[in-house]
């Protein structure tokens, strides 16, 4: 497997990460279980996924608290390359957005000690608050950065205007935001910037949540309160319609004799705004799946029709 440097840091790592929002995030997916996390996290480990993308608000608390005991239980902290974010607080039980320098610098230094390390590669403001100007929160990261608290300062969830200011003095190296076949407006909204700026982009929903990976139907019933009963492309016609257009993926995933979900991975390492990937996953098994689609190679007529599939 060939390691790949996310542009705009030092970081360099397995291109197919790992997504933790369903380590301890009961709150995305009511029915999962700790334990399952722990031992995808340690499948991971096993086989040099290293690229780790979590975050204060999985669980809250828990998906960085479980991710730290994990490492500190295989003593593998120096083997991962670590990506937490933060912005939120719960204030008189409402969750408020804060970007101000001394809500994250504490928030960094809470997160050092649930992920129990004295540092973390890539820190995300996880999204942006109406107040604090974006250059002032994204400076109060670049003093922990100077100081060797973080490695590298991302944002997540910023328009384009919003993250022109945050990047005035050209301290952003990542950029988080959605993007998958189903939602492509990134391609014009954020890609060009990035580019421009080698920002490298982070794409959150790759597989849409599961629905790019081929195995729901009409009538799949999600648990209550699961992330998924909330999602647009999960209703009605749309949920029809990108059903009919995951089986025309299916016939090309067929043809190649991969899976549908690494024939979509592939597709968007296609895309020269995009370094690394984090799909999320529940079971170790998908940790391993998704480590395949470091073979698959799309040939030039294969990239065009996903391309117009999905355009
Ligand atoms: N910055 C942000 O605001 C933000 C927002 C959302 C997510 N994120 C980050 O982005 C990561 C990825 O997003 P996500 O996990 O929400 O969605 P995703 O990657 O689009 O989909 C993940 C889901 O797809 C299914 N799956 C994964 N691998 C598979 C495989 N090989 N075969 C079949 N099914 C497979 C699993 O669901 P089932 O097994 O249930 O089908 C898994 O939970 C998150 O974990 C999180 O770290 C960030």
């Amino acid at each position: 497997m060939k390691k790949r440097t996310i542009r705009g840091t030092d970081l360099t790592v397995n291109p197919i990460g790992l997504g933790t929002n369903a380590v301890g995030g009961q709150r995305l997916y009511p029915t999962i279980e700790d334990e399952a996390g722990r031992k995808f996290l340690k499948t991971a480990i096993d086989h040099g996924v290293d690229f780790w993308d979590t975050a204060f608000i999985y669980g809250p608390k828990y998906s960085e608290e479980i991710i730290g005991e994990v490492l500190t239980e295989t003593k593998a902290r120096n083997q991962i390359v670590l990506a937490t974010k933060a912005a939120q607080k719960m204030v008189d039980g409402t969750m408020v957005v804060d970007n101000s320098p001394a809500f994250l610098q504490q928030a960094v230094q809470e997160s050092l000690e649930r992920l129990q390390t004295d540092y973390i590669d890539l820190f995300y403001i996880h999204s942006p608050d109406e107040d604090t100007p974006k250059y002032e929160a994204v400076g109060a990261l670049q003093e922990l950065k100077e100081k060797g608290v973080i490695r590298a300062i991302g944002v997540s969830n910023f328009s384009e205007e919003q993250l022109k200011e945050a990047n005035q003095d050209g301290y952003v190296n990542v950029v988080q935001d959605e993007y998958n076949l189903i939602n492509r407006e990134n391609e014009k909204k954020l890609f060009p910037y990035t580019r421009e700026h080698t920002i490298s982009f982070v794409p959150f929903f790759p597989l849409a949540s599961g629905l790019l990976a081929g195995k729901y139907a009409k009538d799949t019933v999600f648990p209550e309160g699961d992330l998924r009963t909330r999602k647009s492309h999960f209703q009605g016609d749309a949920y029809i319609q990108n059903l009919q257009k995951v089986e025309q993926l299916r016939d090309i995933a067929e043809g190649k004799g991969v899976e549908i979900a690494n024939l979509v991975l592939a597709w968007y390492f296609t895309q020269d705004a995009i370094d690394v990937m984090i799909p999320g996953v529940k079971r170790s098994e998908q940790v391993l799946d998704n480590l395949k689609t470091l073979e698959v190679r799309l040939s030039h007529d294969e990239i065009t029709a996903i391309d117009q599939l999905f355009s």
